[in-house]
């Protein structure tokens, strides 16, 4: 891959994502949200790519899987008005339709193309099948960490300003009260990560998200949520009770082990 490919390429997301602004001021947010996480998606996988030692065209791979990873949010958003995947369909499933409809990496070579739409295909699932390819797992393992990376960072800042803006879409539509799933803290407490199908509230989904710290494959990825303090800030919106003291001490224990570990 070529760094023109690269250009071709943010040529082409840019054109094509234009066509999906909205007039309704909740949906156009959205879009623009969307398009913002997939440029800094493409940041990340290349910032933690060169982290982690990769040569100059793996990391325009990296990039290019970054900036396209959620392109099936655009038409998901617009057809169903929803990005609850249950509800519509797998956007994930749906990006890989949409850019071998328009034979957006029909200039690459076919192993490169492969890569990109197996990565971009797993990139939501909730754990990764078995890949015998090194190259494909190592990108599709990559492509999760910047993704999560990045939307720790949108949903933190937007809980952090919620009261003065609201939007149900980014909520997945939840019930705000003091309530949680107790299978959630579980999930937490014996290092797993949660089902996003079993939520109920908007602490249920705070909960999701810090279960996805046993999902971050790379110690840079790991360095960065911490430097952020995510974790801590998403924890500040939840109750103040003994449970979820708990939460936030074996997630810092983890964390430690995981840098111990150095791995
Ligand atoms: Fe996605």
């Amino acid at each position: 891959m070529e760094k023109s490919d690269l250009q071709f390429f943010r040529d082409w997301f840019r054109d094509y994502t234009s066509g999906f602004h909205s007039r309704d001021r909740d949906m156009e947010w959205l879009i623009q949200i969307k398009i913002g996480h997939s440029y800094r998606v493409g940041e990340n996988t290349k910032e933690i790519g060169n982290e982690l030692g990769i040569g100059k065209n793996d990391l325009l791979l990296a990039e290019t899987i970054g900036l396209f990873h959620d392109i099936g949010r655009f038409e998901q958003s617009v057809r169903y008005g929803t990005l609850h995947d249950d509800r519509s369909e797998n956007h994930a499933i749906l990006g890989v339709k949409v850019l071998e409809k328009e034979s957006v990496l029909s200039n690459l070579d076919k192993k490169e193309g492969e890569i990109i739409l197996t990565a971009i295909r797993l990139h939501n699932a909730k754990a990764l099948p078995d890949i015998q390819d090194d190259k494909t797992l190592f990108y599709s393992r990559l492509i999760r960490d910047a993704d999560k990376l990045d939307i720790l960072r949108v949903v933190t800042d937007y809980y952090e300003r919620r009261r003065q803006k609201r939007n149900p879409l980014i909520e997945l539509e939840l019930e705000d009260g003091p309530g949680y799933s107790t299978s959630l803290v579980q999930d937490i407490l014996e290092d797993r990560i949660s089902d996003a199908g079993e939520l109920r509230t908007l602490n249920d989904l705070k909960l999701l998200q810090l279960s996805w710290i046993f999902d971050i494959n790379f110690l840079p990825t790991l360095k960065r949520v911490c430097e952020k303090r995510y974790l801590e800030r998403i924890l500040k919106g939840l109750p103040d009770n003994s449970e979820i003291r708990e939460v936030d001490s074996h997630i810092r224990s983890y964390i430690e082990r995981r840098f111990i570990e150095g791995a």
